[in-house]
C-alpha cells in the first residue's frame, strides 16, 4: 500500500526521453546525431539520479511503435543501445547500478539480446540504483502479457507482475503524452513536462523535477490529514 502522505525517501522516476530528432534537425544534423547526443544525456542522468533520492529509474529508450521509423534510424538506435550496454556495464558494476531491460526481446537482434543478458547478469547485485531500460516496450502489450501469465488475476498480482508504481513521470521534448509508456504503473504518478530536448537535459533539470515532485501533495483519492501546523493555522 502507499504510505499516504509521507514522501517516500527513494522514489521511482520514469523518463520519456524525447526530442533527439528535433534537436539534431534544428542544427542541420541527421536524426542519428541526436540519438548519439541523447546517449550522453543518459549517462549524465543515471549518474545524478541516486543523489537525488531516486532508487528506481525507468527510461523509455525504444517503443514498440518506434519500429515504424525508417530502418536506417532503427538500425542506428539499436547499434547505440548495443554500444551503450557494452560501455556502461563496467561503470554500472562499479557504481552499484543494477540494470534491467524491460520490453519484448524476441524481435531484437541476437547480438543485442546477448549484450542484454551479459549486462543484467553482471549488474544483478547493484543496490544503489535500479535502472530499467525500456526497449521494444509497449505498456498495453506488457499489461496484456502480465494478465495472461498471472493467476489468480487480481490488482495486486498484476501490479506485482508489471513493476513498481511510478512516483514521478518526466517527459522531455515538449509533448504532453504517455505514448504507451507504463500506463498501469502511472496510475498516481506526478507528471513533469519539460520543453527541453533530451540531448540538452541535464542533472539540474532532473533536480528541478524532483524538487517540484517533493513540493506536491499526493492524496491518492483521500482527504489530506491536517498537519500540526496547518491545524493551528486553521484555529487562528
Ligand atoms: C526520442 O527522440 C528517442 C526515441 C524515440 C527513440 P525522438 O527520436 O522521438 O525525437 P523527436 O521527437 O523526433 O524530436
Ligand atoms: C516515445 O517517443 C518513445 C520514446 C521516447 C522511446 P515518440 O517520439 O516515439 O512518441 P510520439 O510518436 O511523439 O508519441
Ligand atoms: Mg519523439
Amino acid at each position: 500500500m502507499h504510505s499516504n502522505f509521507v514522501q517516500q525517501s527513494t522514489l521511482h522516476a520514469a523518463i520519456i526521453m524525447d526530442g533527439n530528432g528535433r534537436w539534431a534537425l534544428a542544427r542541420g544534423l541527421p536524426r542519428a546525431a541526436g540519438h548519439r547526443a541523447g546517449v550522453e544525456t543518459v549517462s549524465r542522468i543515471v549518474e545524478a539520479a541516486p543523489e537525488l533520492g531516486i532508487g528506481v529509474l525507468t527510461l523509455f529508450a525504444f517503443s514498440s511503435d518506434n519500429w515504424r521509423r525508417p530502418s536506417p534510424e532503427v538500425d542506428a538506435l539499436m547499434a547505440l543501445l548495443w554500444v551503450y550496454l557494452a560501455k556502461e556495464t563496467p561503470r554500472c558494476v562499479e557504481n552499484g547500478i543494477r540494470m534491467e531491460i524491460i520490453g519484448r526481446r524476441d524481435r531484437l537482434e541476437e547480438s543485442l539480446r546477448r549484450a542484454i543478458q551479459r549486462t543484467e547478469a553482471a549488474t544483478a547485485h547493484g543496490r544503489r540504483l535500479h535502472l530499467r531500460m525500456a526497449i521494444d516496450y509497449s505498456a498495453r502489450a506488457a499489461i496484456l502479457a502480465a494478465a495472461q501469465e498471472t493467476t489468480p488475476l487480481s490488482r495486486e498480482s498484476l501490479s506485482g507482475a508489471l513493476g513498481p508504481p511510478v512516483d514521478l513521470l518526466i517527459r522531455t521534448g515538449g509533448e504532453q503524452r504517455l505514448s504507451d509508456f507504463l500506463l498501469w504503473e502511472c496510475a498516481y504518478a506526478e507528471f513533469v513536462f519539460s520543453r527541453r530536448m533530451w540531448p540538452e537535459y541535464g542533472a539540474d533539470d532532473l533536480a528541478w523535477a524532483v524538487r517540484e515532485f517533493r513540493g506536491r501533495q499526493r492524496r491518492f483519492g483521500a482527504v489530506p490529514q491536517p498537519t500540526a501546523k496547518s491545524h493551528d493555522a486553521w484555529l487562528e
